[in-house]
C-alpha cells in the first residue's frame, strides 16, 4: 500500500442507527410489518472517519456524542478501526446523536436523524482539531453539525494550508450559504445536492458542467458530482474528467456518500491525483451499496484495490 503522506482529520456528526429493512416503505398514515431491526453505529463523520481508515488513512475525528449506551458504541467502532478519538468529546445532558434507517428491497433508504450532542461540536474542538496540523493535512467535513462550525472549520483549515473536503450532506433547510464554498478544495455533492445549491440537476455532460461551474464560481476549488449509478464527474477550471461506474447490485446504499469521501480523502493523503482518486472512492462505495448497513459495509483497502484491478474502466494514473 502506497504509504499515507498527509494525515485525514474529519469534523462532524456521531449517530447510532436504528436500521429497519423493509420490504416497501410505508405511505403517509400507513404501517407496515418490517423484516429485521438492527442498531449500528452511523453518522456522516463517523462513518466517513472509518471510510477513511479501512481505506487506509490515518484518521483523527472530531465529533461530539452523550455520555449513554450509543455513544459508547459509536467510540468502539472508531476505535476498532484505528480512529484516533482524542477529540471526541462527551457532552453531559444531550443524547448522542440517532437516526431512523429504513431500507426497502432496492436498497433505497429514508432517513430521520435527530442530531441531540451533534449540535454540541463547537468552533473550540474545531480550533484543537486543527492546531498544528501540517499543511497538505486533508480535512473532510460535512452538513450533520452546526454549518457555523463547518464555515469556521473550512475557512481555518483552507488558511492552514490544508485540502480541505466538503461533502455539502445533508442539505439544510434553510440551504448552504454561498460562502461556505469560497476557498474549499474539492466540493463532493451528489445530484439532489447539486440540484439544491445550484438550480441544475445534472442529468447529463452538459448539465453536469453547468453545475459544476456554479460551485467553481462559488469559490470551490474542485467539484466532483456523484451520480450514483451514472458515475460521477470531477471538474476544475482546466479539466473535465468522467468516472465511468462499474455494475453492482445494489443490498443497501446508506453512507455510499459516506464511504466514497472517506476513501477519497484517504487516497488524497497519499499523493494521489484527484482523478484516481475519484476512481478508488467509486469502487470503494461500489462495494458499500453491495452490503448492508453503514459501517459495516465499509471496505479495506485490499478490497477497493482488488475491485480496481478487476473491473474493466479505464483508469486513471495513481500518481
Ligand atoms: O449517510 C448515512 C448516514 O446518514 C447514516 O449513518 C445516518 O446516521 C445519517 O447520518
Amino acid at each position: 500500500m502506497l504509504k499515507p503522506i498527509y494525515p485525514v482529520h474529519v469534523i462532524g456528526s456521531s449517530n447510532a442507527d436504528l436500521v429497519l429493512q423493509v420490504d416497501r416503505m410505508p405511505k403517509l398514515g400507513e404501517t407496515v410489518l418490517g423484516n429485521s431491526f438492527s442498531i449500528v453505529s452511523g453518522g456522516k463523520g463517523a462513518n466517513q472517519a472509518v471510510a477513511a481508515a479501512k481505506a487506509g488513512g490515518k484518521v483523527r475525528f472530531a465529533s461530539s456524542i452523550g455520555a449513554d449506551a450509543f455513544g459508547d458504541l459509536l467510540i468502539s467502532s472508531l476505535a476498532q478501526q484505528e480512529v484516533n478519538c482524542d477529540l471526541v468529546s462527551t457532552c453531559e445532558g444531550m443524547p448522542t446523536g440517532v437516526a431512523t434507517v429504513q431500507v426497502n428491497r432496492e436498497g433505497d433508504n429514508q432517513i430521520v436523524v435527530v442530531p441531540g450532542a451533534n449540535m454540541a461540536l463547537s468552533p473550540d474542538q474545531v480550533d484543537k482539531a486543527l492546531r498544528n496540523t501540517p499543511a497538505g493535512t486533508v480535512v473532510l467535513l460535512q452538513l450533520e453539525v452546526p454549518i457555523n462550525v463547518v464555515a469556521h472549520a473550512a475557512h481555518k483549515a483552507a488558511g492552514n494550508g490544508c485540502f480541505v473536503i466538503l461533502d455539502p450532506a445533508p442539505i439544510p433547510a434553510e440551504g448552504v450559504p454561498n460562502e461556505l464554498f469560497r476557498g474549499v478544495s474539492l466540493v463532493t455533492p451528489n445530484r439532489s445536492e447539486t440540484e439544491s445549491i445550484t438550480g441544475v440537476d445534472p442529468v447529463d455532460e452538459s448539465s453536469a458542467r453547468q453545475a459544476a461551474q456554479v460551485l467553481l464560481d462559488l469559490g470551490a476549488k474542485n467539484v466532483i458530482i456523484t451520480l450514483g449509478a451514472m458515475g460521477s464527474v470531477l471538474v476544475n477550471e482546466s479539466e473535465f474528467k468522467l468516472i465511468e461506474p462499474c455494475p453492482v447490485s445494489a443490498i443497501d446504499t446508506t453512507a455510499a456518500g459516506d464511504c466514497f469521501n472517506g476513501a477519497l480523502a484517504a487516497e488524497i493523503s497519499r499523493g494521489c491525483s484527484l482523478a484516481s482518486s475519484a476512481q478508488f472512492a467509486a469502487r470503494a462505495a461500489e462495494i458499500a451499496v453491495s452490503r448492508l448497513g453503514a459501517q459495516s459495509s465499509l471496505p479495506t483497502y485490499e478490497e477497493i484495490m482488488s475491485r480496481v484491478g478487476d473491473t474493466e474502466c479505464p483508469t486513471y494514473g495513481r500518481g
